[in-house]
């Protein structure tokens, strides 16, 4: 009787990691150990930490570390990563980096620190409208900085996709439908509160995205800030 309710209980598991969407959250910041604890608690079973910065040229975030051991400590078992990459004329007048080395001082980074990620995410977006040198290079040179990171990410062999939205395609490429790679998976923003796919406006070549952020900053789900979002299973 022990065994068959184990054996239901595993088959109900598994059915629900194949079929249903689930949720994410995804952070940059500290976050505690708790923090992450009550988001798991809600149901967001995923959880994307950021791992690189754009400022000062590009470096690894200084929280990723303590936020990926407090997510697994929390309980964590699948954890992505994003980057915001560096990508403009310059920062503080520092020399920018190139997109091999971003790429590789990122990956250097986990694979020293040993940190498991399930896929890493390129971060593709002006957002902060205060901030006005994220991707001011032309588009021309903004199209050639994303090639690169294209060819150095898919040189990696790592699982990668893009994070992005439709807006700031057009502004960063100049066309919103101009193609990087429509056959990368797809987490798109869409702050609308809705936790559904389905009403994806398509850019960049892609017809529908795999992840939806659909909230950001929320600080009412656990006592801290977080993104929120929704994945196909
Ligand atoms: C960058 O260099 C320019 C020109 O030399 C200077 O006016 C500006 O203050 C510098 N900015 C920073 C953040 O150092
Ligand atoms: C585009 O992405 C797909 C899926 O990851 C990959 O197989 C393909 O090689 C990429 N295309 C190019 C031109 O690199
Ligand atoms: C934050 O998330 C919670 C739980 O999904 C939701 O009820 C709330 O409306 C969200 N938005 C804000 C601004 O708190």
């Amino acid at each position: 009787m022990k065994f068959l309710i184990l054996s239901f209980l595993f088959i109900t598991n598994i059915t629900r990691l194949i079929f249903a969407d689930y949720l994410a959250i995804d952070a940059a910041f500290p976050r505690t150990k708790k923090d992450f604890n009550c988001a798991l608690n809600k149901g967001y079973q995923r959880a994307i930490l950021r791992g690189y910065r754009e400022i000062y040229g590009g470096q690894i975030d200084p929280d990723f570390l303590q936020n990926y051991n407090n997510a697994i400590a929390a309980g964590y078992k699948y954890i992505d990563v994003y980057m915001f990459p560096s990508a403009t004329k310059s920062t503080n007048n520092k020399t920018n980096k190139t997109p091999q080395q971003q790429v590789r001082e990122l990956v250097n980074f986990i694979h020293t620190n040993h940190i498991v990620v399930q896929t890493l995410w390129l971060d593709i977006e002006k957002a902060d409208k205060t901030n006005l040198a994220r991707w001011n290079m032309g588009t021309t040179k903004n199209r050639q900085f994303l090639k690169e990171f294209h060819d150095v990410l898919e040189s990696t062999k790592w699982n990668w996709g893009v994070y992005s939205r439709s807006g700031d395609w057009k502004t960063i490429t100049g066309d919103i439908n101009w193609e990087l790679n429509s056959s990368k998976k797809l987490w798109y923003i869409k702050v609308d509160q809705q936790q559904s796919l389905n009403n994806f406006q398509p850019f960049g070549g892609w017809k529908s995205g795999i992840g939806k952020q659909f909230d950001q900053n929320n600080n009412t789900l656990c006592n801290a800030i977080f993104d929120l979002n929704i994945f196909k299973a």
